[in-house]
């Protein structure tokens, strides 16, 4: 069930404010991985989309004078315009306030009732308005929230509850299942250690306000709004309403989340899929935490950048690309304009770019922009078959590094292959062959180069599809590479003889790291 299509998820984000670089991280990595299992010939389901219920969107609303939709309805678009902006090639956007999740919901909730899977009773505690969860004593540092930093507020209400605490057993179970359910492993012993030290039964409903969707059977409650926004990774996919997609594309094969949210997503998520007997995803992956310049981001000390900062100076593909390269996925990490503009120079305008302008300006020069015929085996000498060889195995470390959720890796195996075709350049000397006449090993050389910018291309389109999609064209490639299968295309080889070349500006022009950082 579930496995024909590859279903991968962003968080749904809380529309309280514009999206910040932590925010871009994991939409940013969750297309690359999209982008990658296309073009492997997988049918792909990508969702993303926005948290809008909950009192803190009611109150960001209430300071602005407006209805809690009203405002969601005027910040939804400045996140869709992000999106548009770094290409994120999502299937699907879901907001939690479309009918389509509110009725899905609201079947879901009625289904956990009728199977005796709710309770009412009553709720004491501290509730942290920033994380929209509740908080036992242990989770704060000085009375206060360790991520926010505020004081949770106390809070007594009667509210119905899911009883979670009976699912720790099959929890702890599938904790153990293989290949793992939680990644990475230090994220799991974490979950696991914490869940062994018992479950709590879960309030799942709100009475003190009213922004969110009623419980179906008493709608003086909302539903509590983790409860709801994790049921939009089924609501988006047809569940409630079109059996036949939710069979073919749920389960997700995998949930990209945050450290943060790791708790809401291995263990409440699939305790209620297992209530009602549904699939559980395959894999739940949580990355680090961005700091900026060392500093958690925050407005007030203008570590809050807007991704659209970057743009004009870095463009969306190195955008894309330094996130998913600098940071081990997983891992924590820190941004810095400083490291981002030192690594669009080396790897992005020294490597590559001025690797694709040298092959290509050759090519005019030498072969009037014409793809010349492809080497006979017997015209390959030792060099050729070490950049194959080179391609052949970068390749393959790409594959299995996504298979790893490594995006890091992959992008680490791509550059050994274009440090490759440089240094096959500086060690076959095209120039020098042009002046010696030898046109034939001139040719054969040239070849091999423009093909290895084709495979390059091929490769790197997941990370920058525009520079990749770029340099197709001037392969003299017709086509999009979005339509191209690495199965048959990501093979050395296959550029076509004939095929007329163009030099054009630099894909990655330098930038001066000492003037690129705004004052
Ligand atoms: N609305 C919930 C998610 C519901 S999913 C069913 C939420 N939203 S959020 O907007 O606060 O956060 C969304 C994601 O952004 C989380 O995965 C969170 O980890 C990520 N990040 C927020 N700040 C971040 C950094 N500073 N660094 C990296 N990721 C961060 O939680």
């Amino acid at each position: 069930m579930g496995d024909d299509v590859f279903y991968l998820t962003t968080p749904i984000y809380y529309v309280n404010d514009v999206p910040h670089l932590g925010h871009a991280y994991t939409t940013v990595v969750a297309d690359f991985i999209a982008r990658w299992r296309r073009l492997q010939g997988r049918e792909v389901h990508f969702l993303t989309g926005t948290d809008e219920h909950g009192l803190k969107i009611a109150r960001t609303a209430e300071a602005r004078g407006l209805k809690p939709k009203e405002w969601t309805d005027q910040i939804v678009p400045r996140w869709i315009e992000l999106w548009d902006a770094l290409d994120i090639s999502n299937d699907d956007f879901i907001r939690t306030t479309e009918e389509r999740h509110e009725e899905a919901v609201q079947t879901f909730m009625q289904a956990l009732h009728d199977r005796g899977e709710v309770y009412l009773g009553t709720y004491e505690g501290l509730y942290c308005v920033g994380c929209e969860a509740f908080k036992v004593p242990e989770d704060l540092v000085d009375g206060r929230c360790p991520l926010h930093g505020t004081v949770p507020e106390v809070v007594e209400e009667d509210n119905y509850f899911f009883p979670l605490s009976k699912y720790k057993e099959r929890l702890i179970e599938l904790y153990r299942r293989d290949p793992p359910f939680v990644a990475p492993e230090a994220r799991r012993n974490e979950v696991e250690g914490k869940v062994k030290q018992g479950l709590e039964d879960l309030s799942i409903s709100r009475t003190s306000f009213d922004w969110g969707i009623p419980i179906p059977w008493d709608t003086s409650h909302v539903i509590y709004v983790w409860v709801e926004a994790l049921q939009n990774y089924i609501t988006a996919v047809g569940y409630g309403s079109d059996p036949a997609m939710f069979a073919s594309v749920w389960p997700a094969d995998v949930h990209f989340v945050g450290k943060d949210i790791l708790w809401f997503h291995t263990v409440i998520w699939p305790a209620m899929l297992m209530a009602l007997d549904l699939p559980l995803p395959h894999k739940v992956f949580a990355h680090g935490y961005l700091q900026v310049g060392g500093e958690k981001m925050s407005k007030s000390k203008l570590t809050g950048i807007s991704p659209l900062d970057l743009l004009p100076t870095f463009g969306s593909d190195a955008y894309r690309y330094y996130f998913a390269r600098e940071i081990s996925f997983g891992m924590d990490g820190n941004f810095s304009w400083e490291s981002m503009a030192a690594r669009y120079n080396s790897d992005l305008a020294n490597d590559f770019g001025n690797l694709a302008s040298r092959v290509l300006t050759m090519a005019q020069r030498y072969l009037s922009g014409v793809v010349p015929s492809a080497p006979q085996a017997d015209e390959l000498t030792g060099s050729e078959a070490d950049i194959i060889e080179t391609f052949i195995s970068s390749f393959r470390a790409m594959e299995q590094a996504v298979d790893e959720l490594a995006p890091h890796d992959a992008l680490r195996a791509a550059w050994v292959f274009v440090r490759k075709a440089n240094a096959y350049v500086e060690a076959t000397t095209p120039w020098a062959l042009a002046k010696s006449g030898d046109s034939r090993r001139l040719e054969v050389v040239l070849y091999t180069l423009l093909d290895s910018l084709r495979l390059l291309a091929l490769i790197l389109w997941p990370i920058i599809p525009r520079a990749a999609d770029e340099l197709w064209r001037r392969l003299g490639n017709t086509g999009s590479i979005s339509t191209a299968t690495y199965g048959v295309d990501a093979r050395p080889g296959l550029i076509a003889a004939g095929n007329a070349t163009v030099v054009g500006a630099p894909l990655f022009p330098r930038i001066d790291e000492a003037v690129a950082a705004p004052r």
